[in-house]
């Protein structure tokens, strides 16, 4: 059945887990988080963004996700709304049955530029009071996701954003995540530590440095009853990455977030850790190994190669809801 992200969190924080929340924007990624999620009883939160309602259309997102939940009864799933710039953009995701939308006010509506304090309030706000009135749950952002390594706010090809924040911008200030969660009521906090999107995070296996757990703790100590999200969790496989490497692809040395980090944020309040980047890469990686294998040049039949996608996407689920300790919640 479809819940709230507010009733899952909650259940999360009482027995000391968090949950996956894997983007999704085709039928496979939604058939490789559901089956891993079946396999190891695990609940589900799949996340779309804007782009990927465009990707998709938006009737053709909502009846994947219906599908999913009709052909797993006992799985309990959130659909949410990841990163909307507007209110306008989560109104009509709550108009799509949603049942969670994230209002990422912590940047303007470009989605480029941070925002100040006052703005993200005010549109943060407004979504709740919206949401809430319909039985949906809302995550805000305070504190801009970034690189303490290079101030850069992260993108597929590596080279950042334009502008460079600083450490101050890019750590969650504990103060204001307070006075935020006050003002806005929000079900759920994503926190800035030193993490960004995309496969370019740290240029070295990162240290304390530049992916600061250890903040979290802080932000738990003021916040002792906020559930955090960590966006930018993807932990960058290096066997995916050489795959891709060794079958015609060009991807750059680069790091993720290592899952061990995250088990270690998972005790000072972190319930919900947003992966897209390492689907992506692992069905990259399988399509092309297949695709480049001489016994399948014969083939052309797509489901052959989804099948591989499929494949190796759910293995990457089902690690990740036996290490976030979901496996075994549904
Ligand atoms: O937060 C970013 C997610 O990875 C979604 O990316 O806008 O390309 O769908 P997208
Ligand atoms: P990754 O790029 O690390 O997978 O992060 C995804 C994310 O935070 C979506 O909101
Ligand atoms: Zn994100």
């Amino acid at each position: 059945a479809l819940i709230a992200l507010r009733q899952l969190l909650d259940f999360a924080a009482e027995h000391d887990f968090a949950v996956p929340a894997f983007n999704i924007s085709n039928m496979e990624q939604v058939q490789a988080i559901m089956q891993a999620a079946q396999a190891v009883n695990s609940p589900v939160i799949m996340q779309a963004s804007v782009g990927a309602r465009s990707y998709a259309g938006e009737p053709f997102l909502r009846h994947l996700v219906q599908a999913a939940v009709e052909q797993y009864p006992f799985i309990p799933v959130v659909l949410h709304q990841d990163h909307g710039a507007t209110p306008d953009v989560c109104i009509r995701s709550i108009q799509s049955g949603f049942t969670s939308v994230m209002m990422d006010g912590s940047l303007q509506a470009d989605m480029k530029t941070p925002s100040d304090f006052d703005y993200n309030v005010t549109v943060t706000r407004t979504v709740t009071d919206i949401a809430h009135a319909c039985g949906v749950s809302v995550e805000g952002e305070i504190g801009c996701l970034g690189s303490l390594e290079t101030g850069k706010m992260g993108k597929e090809d590596g080279h950042g954003a334009d502008g460079k924040l600083s450490r101050d911008k890019v750590l969650t200030d504990p103060d204001e995540a307070v006075a935020f969660v006050q003002q806005t009521q929000v079900d759920a906090l994503a926190v800035a530590i030193g993490t960004s999107h995309g496969a370019y995070k740290f240029s070295q296996p990162p240290t304390g440095e530049v992916l600061a757990i250890s903040h979290l703790k802080t932000l738990q100590h003021k916040l002792p009853n906020t559930h955090f999200v960590m966006h930018g969790s993807s932990s960058v496989p290096q066997e995916w990455l050489k795959i891709i490497n060794t079958h015609g692809g060009d991807i750059g040395e680069t790091y993720g977030v290592p899952v061990e980090e995250i088990v270690a944020g998972i005790q000072y309040g972190v319930r919900k850790v947003n992966i897209d980047t390492d689907l992506r890469m692992a069905s990259t990686g399988a399509v092309r190994q297949f695709l480049t294998d001489e016994k399948n040049a014969k083939n052309f039949d797509p489901r052959k190669f989804l099948l591989a996608s499929t494949a190796a996407m759910q293995a990457i689920c089902e690690a990740r809801y036996q290490a976030f300790g979901s496996a075994g919640q549904a």
